[in-house]
């Protein structure tokens, strides 16, 4: 059992604490024609450590490109009553709408404070960012604390391990005031050990935030997630708690009719059968 100080994500999120975060209705995405996601309604709180999940091209990549503006859709995504379909993707990182990649996208020659500090200040000079600094922003501080990189602050970031590499991607979202994060498939790769970090590092940031991972690992996604939803076939198939969805038999079907999902569906399915 991991101990979690403060706020700690709950299922539903802060609901009633707070306005709601995000709110997607009638989200869909084409190209040429093909329906990447259709009709996709999403209500993500405050507090909220969502997971989503299904099978290869359900629409996961494809529905955080929609809500940060890298492709094109229709429908409406709301951030506390913001919209931000329409929006150019860096109009909705400052409304503080942050995402991570499936491939890592750090400066890998630059030290990791250079990339934290280069994620905080798109408005200073390059050369200031680069130049030495004796003092390091508050905020900055926080954030290699959150991320538990401190002790490398100064090291080239390519050096760093795979997960670590992840955890400064996830730094820069938060100097960057990020509030909704949506990581896509953040443990891949990782080790057991890191993984477990990983979730406890999510956990740390989730309760202030709202926070989405797209995941395959559905261990991971027991251990730490607070709700869960499931796409396939570009729509929404499933949504609850971990238990809930896993002993929806829509969910058991399309993970079993799938081949290419292989054990995690069958996984899914057992687990399914013992909470039944
Ligand atoms: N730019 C694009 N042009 C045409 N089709 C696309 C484009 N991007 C994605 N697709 C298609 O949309 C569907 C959904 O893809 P997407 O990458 O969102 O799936 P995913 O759920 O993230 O899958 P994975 O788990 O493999 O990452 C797939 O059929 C994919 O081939
Ligand atoms: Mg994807």
């Amino acid at each position: 059992m991991i101990h979690v100080e403060g706020n700690a994500p709950t299922f539903g999120g802060n609901a009633g604490m707070s306005s709601q975060y995000l709110e997607v209705r009638g989200l869909t995405v084409s190209f040429d024609g093909f329906k990447a996601n259709t009709d996709v309604d999403l209500t993500l709180m405050q507090g909220d450590l969502r997971f989503l999940i299904g099978p290869n091209g359900a629409g996961k990549t494809t529905l955080i490109d929609a809500i940060t503006g890298l492709v094109p859709a229709t429908g409406s995504v709301t951030k506390s009553g913001v919209e931000l379909l329409g929006k150019k993707v860096h109009q909705i990182a400052r409304l503080g709408v942050g995402r991570t990649f499936q491939t890592a996208s750090i400066f890998e020659q630059l030290t990791v404070l250079q990339n934290l500090d280069i994620a905080a200040g798109s408005g200073r000079k390059w050369t200031t960012m680069l130049a030495k600094r004796k003092s390091v922003s508050a905020e900055i501080e926080e954030a290699l604390d959150t991320i538990g990189l401190a002790d490398v602050r100064d090291k080239p970031a390519g050096i760093l391990a795979h997960g670590q590499k992840q955890w400064l991607e996830i730094g820069m979202l938060l100097v960057q005031n990020a509030d909704v994060l949506l990581l896509d498939e953040p443990v891949a790769g990782m080790s057991h050990d890191e993984r477990e970090q990983t979730g406890e590092l999510l956990r740390r940031i989730g309760g202030e935030r709202t926070v989405v991972v797209v995941e395959h690992d559905m261990d991971f996604m027991r251990a730490f997630a607070t709700s869960v939803t499931v796409l396939a076939g570009g729509k929404i198939l499933s949504e609850g708690t971990v238990a809930e969805v896993q002993a929806d038999p829509k969910v058991q079907e399309v993970y079993l009719g799938t081949a290419a999902a292989g054990e995690e569906l069958e996984q899914i399915a057992e687990e399914g059968e013992s909470n039944a």
